[in-house]
């Protein structure tokens, strides 16, 4: 094997000439879905997060793991990777996002909505304003999102879709607090299957992703400062433990690429099994 042959995989992984859009990639698990797209061979990249310092630096980021990782599915020369400052719960700055992406690359084939945010308070006591401020973020931020990917998609023949939905969308997290949460991941589910039935015959797959605990910073943060939490969101998990944001790596990338060309409107769950129990 050259140092340009591709690892030993199925080819219909392959993010090869794809250009792929993540909302939420400057930070947690958006950031770590663009780190798969890269090493699966996507050298076109945008992405969109809140502050537009951040979203460039963590651009800046991606673009050297980029040209540090080019060995085998991609060449370092390819590598381009743009940071959008763009807020999802404003339709305009979506719009104007994506026209910004179309701009830069021509085309857009994977869009991945994963900004999002919670908040936890029992539900008599939930400010109304955050409330609304979550709804905005969680499911109007990416049903622009999506609208914006597909109407690029559609004319140019196709594209995969990601909605990241929770667990939060099938179960009931204890002990905290969040009704309005998984009320909106219950919503970003079914807005992926209604999607995907609305735009099937025009080969745009829309489907959501679905993980249980990941241990990202914030959930780090969280959980460093209070075992007893840590303890119990184990204990609930079957598999005894929480994600790392690399366990997302396989399901978001057979998603996003050719390999789940027959799959649209489904919900994978990536929990270590807390749904089923
Ligand atoms: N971490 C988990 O355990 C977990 C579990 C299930 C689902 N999720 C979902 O995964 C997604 C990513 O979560 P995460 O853990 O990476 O969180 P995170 O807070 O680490 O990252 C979320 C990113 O979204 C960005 N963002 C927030 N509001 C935005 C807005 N209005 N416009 C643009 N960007 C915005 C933030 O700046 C941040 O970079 C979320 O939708 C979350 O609900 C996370």
């Amino acid at each position: 094997m050259t140092d340009r042959s591709p690892p030993i995989t199925l080819p219909t992984f392959s993010l090869q000439g794809k250009v792929c859009v993540v909302t939420g990639g400057a930070k947690g698990l958006g950031f770590e879905f663009c780190r798969a797209f890269i090493q699966s061979g996507c050298t076109s990249l945008a992405i969109l997060d809140l502050i537009p310092t951040e979203t460039e630096a963590a651009a800046e980021e991606l673009t050297k793991y980029g040209i540090a990782s080019a060995k085998y599915n991609h060449r370092a020369e390819d590598v381009k990777v743009h940071g959008i400052g763009c807020d999802v719960s404003s339709e305009t700055a979506v719009q104007e996002a994506f026209d910004k992406i179309m701009k830069a690359y021509g085309r857009i084939d994977v869009v991945v909505a994963s900004a999002g945010i919670v908040h936890n308070y029992p539900a008599l006591d939930y400010p109304t304003e955050r409330m609304k401020q979550l709804y905005d973020v969680n499911v109007h931020g990416v049903f622009y999102t999506a609208r914006e990917g597909a109407k690029y998609m559609i004319p140019q023949g196709g594209g995969s879709i990601i909605l990241i939905s929770s667990m939060s969308a099938n179960i009931v997290n204890q002990p905290q607090l969040q009704t309005p949460y998984n009320a909106s991941k219950a919503a970003v589910k079914h807005m992926a299957a209604s999607l995907a039935v609305e735009w099937a015959k025009q080969n745009v797959r829309v489907n959501s992703l679905s993980p249980g605990y990941m241990l990202t910073k914030l959930t780090q943060d969280i959980l460093a400062k209070n075992q007893e939490l840590k303890n119990t969101w184990e204990g609930l998990t079957p598999m005894g433990r929480l994600g790392k944001p690399e366990d997302l790596s396989g399901a978001i990338v057979f998603l996003a690429s050719d390999a789940s060309s027959f799959v649209t409107g489904t919900e994978i769950r990536v929990d270590g099994g807390y749904c089923v129990i």
